[in-house]
């Protein structure tokens, strides 16, 4: 059986306990992991007065897959965001985020996967004083950043059957950035030969929260990426549940769409599973399929029970028992 290599970073906040969940789940399915475990963030601030110690880069470098649990950004202190500094550093172009009810057994099922663009739009972050009360910020669009992106959002409906792919913009009014991201996915629509639908930014919120079963796969710009993908969490039952992956041509980094939730930490109350499909993606990642729909299923089956829930699915359950009931029923088959 093939052995890999983990970065582990387990993060500030509510990070070391649904990090040490999911390790615990992955473990149960079999697969060899030897987990690397190195920190930045807050506590490693406050210890060594450094946000990222070099470690956690040649960690990183040398095996390329990270499990990160979320990172506290301190205020004013030289980085505007660890998340958005790790992104850059390794140009983790592609920001994938499915968004699924599956487990629920009512209604029009909701099952999407967001591609957002990771290191373009406002997220350049250059902003200009002009005078006092007066600023300006540069959204960046490229070729080459949009094509990699539409690529990666492309080769993925090809792979999983999907017949549209749909893209968010709002080109009618950002004629140049967001007009060049869309006739970017106009021609990679051709290449690939999958079908284009493309929705004004502002009518794409209203859809979907009135129909969002109509969507499968979505492409969009660094910043409405992000604010889709919080849109949809909201739609299925809420950060708890959604997982990401950052994805670049060398390096792959795993990890919750949730922050460090700095009011529930320590208290054994954080919901594991956004972390934890985060890990089933690292699993499919690396090539182990079965592993990770073993912990994708089990995980409907729990929330599909519904017997055991932590206090953001409206429970009273912890952390630990979210965990012991996915590994419970992982050994069902
Ligand atoms: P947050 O996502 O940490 O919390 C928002 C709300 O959701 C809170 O009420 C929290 O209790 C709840 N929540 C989040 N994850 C949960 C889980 N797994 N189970 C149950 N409830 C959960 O967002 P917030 O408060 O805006 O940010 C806190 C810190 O996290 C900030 O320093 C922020 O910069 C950082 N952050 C880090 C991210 C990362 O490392 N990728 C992403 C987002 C924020």
């Amino acid at each position: 059986m093939r052995k890999y290599n983990v970065t582990l970073i387990p993060g500030d906040g509510i990070g070391p306990e649904v990090t040490k969940a999911a390790v615990e789940i992955v473990n149960a399915t079999g697969i060899e992991i030897i987990w690397e475990i190195v920190n930045a963030g807050q506590d490693v601030f406050d210890e060594k007065g450094i946000l990222i110690p070099d470690e956690v880069y040649e960690s990183i470098e040398k095996n390329k897959v990270v499990l990160k649990g979320p990172i506290t950004t301190p205020i004013g202190k030289g980085f505007r965001s660890i998340n958005v500094a790790l992104r850059k550093k390794y140009d983790l172009y592609a920001n994938i985020r499915p968004i699924s009810n599956l487990w629920k057994n009512d209604g029009k099922p909701i099952n999407m996967v967001i591609f957002r663009e990771n290191t373009e739009g406002l997220y350049i972050g250059i902003e200009h004083e002009i005078t006092k009360d007066h600023f300006v910020s540069i959204k960046k669009t490229t070729r080459e950043g949009s094509e990699r992106i539409l690529d990666k959002a492309f080769e993925y409906a090809k792979n999983n059957a999907k017949e549209k792919v749909t893209l968010a913009h709002k080109a009618n009014i950002l004629k140049m950035t967001d007009g060049l991201f869309l006739e970017v996915g106009r021609e990679t629509s051709k290449k690939y030969q999958i079908p284009l639908e493309e929705v004004i930014i502002d009518n794409m919120c209203m859809q979907m929260v009135m129909n969002p079963s109509q969507f499968d796969l979505i492409v969009t710009m660094n910043l409405y990426g992000d604010i889709l993908s919080d849109l949809g969490a909201g739609l299925v039952g809420g950060l708890g549940l959604i997982p990401s992956a950052n994805i670049g041509d060398e390096i792959a980094m795993f990890e919750a769409v949730h922050g460090s939730a700095p009011d529930i930490a320590g208290k054994n109350l954080a919901n594991p599973i956004a972390i934890t499909l985060s890990a089933a993606m690292m699993l499919r990642h690396l090539g182990e399929t079965k592993a990770a729909e073993s912990i994708e299923a089990s995980i409907n089956r729990v929330l599909l029970k519904g017997e055991i829930r932590t206090k953001d699915l409206g429970g009273n359950n912890t952390t630990i028992d979210m965990k012991d009931a996915i590994i419970k029923e992982m050994k069902v088959k």
